[in-house]
């Protein structure tokens, strides 16, 4: 009897939190640690990020790896795709089974990246918002662009043809731009533990959790 109820519960819909920001701002240790508090207040979390290691996230991967990237077009054209099929196959079902779901990186990397590739910011957001679902609440980590490279360097695995200082800079003005209600600016160039502090204060006062 209980069981049957139970099992005729929908479930309440979880929350997409996405974190944002050039390379080098911390995003992933960001992420681990507001997964591991979430989880202990019995919250589902996945946590996961784009592009995907699907087909279509790898070749954009691949290119900018190699040191080459591809036509802006044609990152724009696979990205989208890689996009469209996470949010079908991954976010949604996550978050209609009510778990939490906690992204390295959305659709404000291509409106960031492509947008410094000369692409119409606004249009990149339109393309995407016809399909993806909107994030209850994203990050913005604002580091300056010389600690992000030094931090880069520090660890010592190369650059990939995106990090560079003049379009990392690009990169950072069209976030600076960005006016979303759910988009949240948190100053990232401080200790861990600090902007851990300043992400969980947002999710309390936007989520409340
Ligand atoms: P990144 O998060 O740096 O992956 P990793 O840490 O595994 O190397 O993502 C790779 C690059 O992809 C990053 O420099 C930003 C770029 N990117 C776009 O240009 N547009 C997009 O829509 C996304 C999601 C990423």
């Amino acid at each position: 009897m209980t069981a049957t109820m139970e099992s005729e519960t929908p479930h309440l819909r979880g929350c997409l939190v996405v974190f944002e920001g050039i390379d080098g701002t911390g995003k992933s240790t960001q992420i681990e640690l507001l997964a591991r508090y979430l989880r202990a207040r019995d919250i589902e979390v996945e946590t996961d990020f784009e592009p995907t290691r699907g087909p279509w996230g790898m070749k954009v991967r691949q290119a900018a790896q190699s040191g080459e990237r591809l036509s802006v077009e044609d990152e724009v054209e696979c990205l989208l795709q890689d996009r469209r099929e996470h949010v079908k196959n991954f976010i949604e079902p996550a978050l209609a089974a009510g778990k939490w779901v906690l992204l390295d990186r959305y659709y404000l990397s291509m409106m960031a990246y492509q947008g410094a590739s000369g692409e119409d910011v606004e249009r990149l957001r339109e393309m995407n918002e016809e399909f993806a679902t909107i994030p209850d609440a994203a990050f913005w980590l604002d580091i300056p662009v010389e600690t992000a490279l030094e931090r880069m360097n520090a660890r010592g695995n190369g650059h990939d043809a995106f990090e560079k200082e003049d379009f990392l800079s690009a990169v950072a003005k069209v976030y600076s731009e960005m006016e979303m209600p759910w988009l949240h600016r948190i100053e990232a160039d401080g200790t861990i533990d600090e902007v851990q502090q300043r992400v969980r204060e947002v999710i309390l006062q936007e989520l409340g959790v």
